[in-house]
């Protein structure tokens, strides 16, 4: 049994934390922590939680308790000011943002815009991606749990790179979230009444997400040309994203599909679907969906997944059961799941 703690408890991915560690048979006890929020109590921010948690106060992120793993859920740069400290002490990390997923120091200050402070922990950590079985989690003490967008597309396209790479002419992922993606924090741009029955693209040619999606294809022998759009869809929760891969010459639509099934053998949470998959099959659950169609020397990939949940929170929850030795669906498989058509 071990003890956690939650530092920004009090956000989106938070929240979603708590859920998880509440149900979690290993967790003794978790501990929430925030920023504006310490010193309020829990059921003031999530009052759906009564009759389910201790309504304890929030502490404050600058006074942390000692707990054998820490979850951070802060905005990016922050998590900077606690995990050297953490892992100097010995202790279990799952950074949720961005500030350790990328390998380059120089790549992280140029789509970051922020100085990195512990850089050679950039080095060590693990990329947490964690439906990719081949991993060694033993290495490092801490997991950058990947993004969001990146999950559902390195998901996605890294059993094609893995037999495939130097058969790949271009890729193009087009990729839609919903508003809970950027977090807790009101914009104008985000209102409903900006978004209802509305689409619109965002940051192209400069998401933060892309470097992170390059560099895992990098790393599985990926070096073509690749392109990355990202749009906000009128909904609360889900990642959909759709590769289009133009091929060098064909390949029998049968190779394919065996190199994604035995890619995931061991992956229960992602799901090779016959069909599209839709957002309403993974939102509120830590599945991962993907399609595949492919003609003449056309691929195209589809996936969803829940942001909060396979993008974030669930994902992480996945990555301490590895990197405890549990059971990586302890507490996850059955979250959320609705009755789905069984394709
Ligand atoms: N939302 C997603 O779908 C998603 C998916 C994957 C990864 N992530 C990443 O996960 C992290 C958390 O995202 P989120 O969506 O949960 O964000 P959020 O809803 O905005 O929550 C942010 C949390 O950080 C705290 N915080 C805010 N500003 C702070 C500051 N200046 N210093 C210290 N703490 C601060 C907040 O505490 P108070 O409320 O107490 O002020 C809150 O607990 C981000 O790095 C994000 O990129 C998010």
């Amino acid at each position: 049994m071990i003890s956690v703690g939650i530092i920004g408890g009090s956000g989106y991915t938070g929240k979603k934390l708590i859920e998880f560690c509440n149900l979690h048979p290993e967790i003794d006890d978790f501990k929430i922590y925030g920023n504006s929020s310490s010193g309020r109590k829990i059921l003031d921010l999530f009052p759906e939680f009564s009759n389910i948690i201790h309504n304890d106060e929030i502490a404050s992120i600058d006074y942390l308790s000692n707990h054998d793993l820490y979850f951070i859920a802060l905005p990016h740069g922050e998590a900077l000011n606690y995990v050297p400290q953490l892992i100097a002490d010995g202790k279990k990390v799952i950074d949720l943002g961005g500030d350790y997923r990328l390998d380059s120091q120089a790549e992280y200050e140029t789509w970051y815009s922020k100085k990195h402070t512990s850089p050679q922990l950039l080095a060590t950590k693990i990329y947490g991606l964690a439906d990719y079985q081949a991993q060694d989690y033993s290495a490092s003490n801490l997991i950058a749990n990947p993004g969001c967008y990146p999950t559902a597309t390195l998901l996605s396209l890294l059993p094609l790179a893995d037999s495939f790479a130097d058969e790949i002419l271009t890729a193009s992922t087009v990729a839609y979230s919903g508003t809970s993606g950027a977090g807790k924090t009101p914009k104008q741009e985000l209102l409903l009444s900006e978004m209802d029955g509305n689409v619109s693209a965002y940051n192209l040619n400069k998401h933060r997400h892309q470097p992170e999606i390059l560099q895992m294809l990098n790393k599985f022998g990926f070096d073509s040309p690749f392109s990355f759009s990202t749009h906000l869809l009128p909904v609360a929760v889900g990642i959909y994203a759709t590769t289009s891969v133009h091929l060098k010459s064909e390949i029998p639509n049968e190779d394919i599909i065996a190199k994604y099934k035995s890619f995931y053998s061991n992956s229960p949470f992602v799901r090779l679907r016959e069909v599209p998959p839709q957002l309403n099959w993974v939102v509120g659950t830590n599945f991962c969906d993907i399609n595949i169609s492919v003609k003449n020397k056309v691929m195209i990939i589809t996936s969803a997944i829940d942001n909060l949940v396979k993008g974030a929170s669930g994902q992480a929850i996945q990555n301490m059961n590895i990197l405890f030795g549990w059971n990586e669906t302890t507490s996850l498989l059955n979250y959320g799941v609705k009755n789905v058509p069984a394709y």
